[in-house]
């Protein structure tokens, strides 16, 4: 029986600004979105049964409708019946290489890495905005996860827009592995105490959606502008977590002061990023951290830029 072996990309946000209200209850965001090299691996087999099998090597990473890889196997079963009842169940190991509740996107990533292997698997012929439209059901990071690479956000964070990749960049991740930061608390937290900044009027949510087209930092990465690009690097929710969370803006002031191009909290967080320009820095900046706090619950990876989002490997 056929199977597909997919990797399935982490992200950063370099720029994350939160704008408005939406009527949905989510919020309006501009974002810049950008793919890493920590990935995830998912194999994806048909069953003859008909149900939804996942397993997975992380002990933490549940195994039921609330993880998005399950959902989004639900969502194509229930979305094209046809193909389901023809070809079955589904059977998917994640092998988990993104830390979870982390603020890289691994549960969106893996959402769409199934969407995509479903596609292939039942032989559908989707093509990827349509596929990017189911995945926004799922998730507002499901469509960057399936194109990947770096790209301005905007509504949700399911409207984008592909800019000039940025590559050749090492990044060094630092996350406490007994911190986790619940996305839903870190928004109804930021809307607490700074709706009063909020842009009310839809006309000038769609025209601030619109600047950040021609804005400092989208220039200053068309032109490969790393001192600049480090300097505009800006996220509304460091606001409430790390507030929240003494001990992340910590390794965030340790990390910042020990080197770089620039060090921001990616997402909700609570992992802190620093940009290297090469793999020598990022390893003297992950020494340096590792000396300033000795904690054994504190992680680092090591890894670049990605130009892709959700690659099929193997079949
Ligand atoms: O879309 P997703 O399920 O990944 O979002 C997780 C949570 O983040 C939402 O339940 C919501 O609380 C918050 N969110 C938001 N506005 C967005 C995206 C996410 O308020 N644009």
């Amino acid at each position: 029986m056929r199977s597909y072996t997919l990797i399935a990309p982490g992200k950063i946000n370099l720029y994350l600004e939160i704008i408005g209200d939406r009527p949905d209850g989510y919020h309006e965001l501009v974002m810049i979105l950008q793919s890493i090299d920590l990935a995830d691996r998912l194999e994806i087999r048909s069953l003859g049964t008909q149900e939804i099998r996942l397993h997975c090597n992380h002990p933490l990473v549940p195994l039921n409708e609330t993880n998005l890889a399950y959902r989004a196997a639900q969502l194509m079963m229930e979305e094209f019946p046809q193909a389901y009842a023809n070809y079955g169940g589904v059977d998917i190991t994640l092998d988990k290489k993104i830390p979870i509740a982390a603020g890289l996107a691994g549960g969106s990533t893996d959402g769409a890495a199934v969407l995509v292997g479903l596609n292939l698997l039942w032989e559908l012929g989707l093509t990827i905005p349509k596929l990017q439209n189911l995945g926004e059901k799922l998730g507002s990071d499901i469509p960057f996860c399936i194109s990947g690479g770096t790209a301005i956000a905007t509504g949700k964070g399911e409207t984008l827009d592909a800019i000039q990749d940025l590559d050749n960049l090492w990044i060094v991740l630092a996350k406490y592995q007994n911190v986790s930061v619940s996305t839903p608390w870190a928004y109804q937290t930021y809307k607490q105490e700074f709706e009063d900044t909020y842009t009310k009027d839809l006309k000038n949510i769609q025209s601030r959606s619109s600047q950040i087209h021609s804005g400092p930092l989208v220039k200053a990465i068309s032109h490969q502008n790393l001192e600049q690009i480090g300097k505009l690097l800006h996220n509304d929710l460091e606001k409430v977590v790390l507030s929240q969370y003494p001990q992340v803006a910590q390794l965030r002031e340790i990390l910042q002061q020990a080197g770089g191009v620039g060090t921001m909290m990616s997402g909700s967080g609570p992992t802190i990023f620093t940009l290297c320009n090469s793999k020598q820095e990022a390893e003297k900046i992950k020494q340096k951290a590792r000396q300033a706090i000795e904690d054994p619950n504190l992680e680092f990876w090591i890894t670049t830029l990605s130009t892709t989002g959700i690659q099929v490997v193997s079949v």
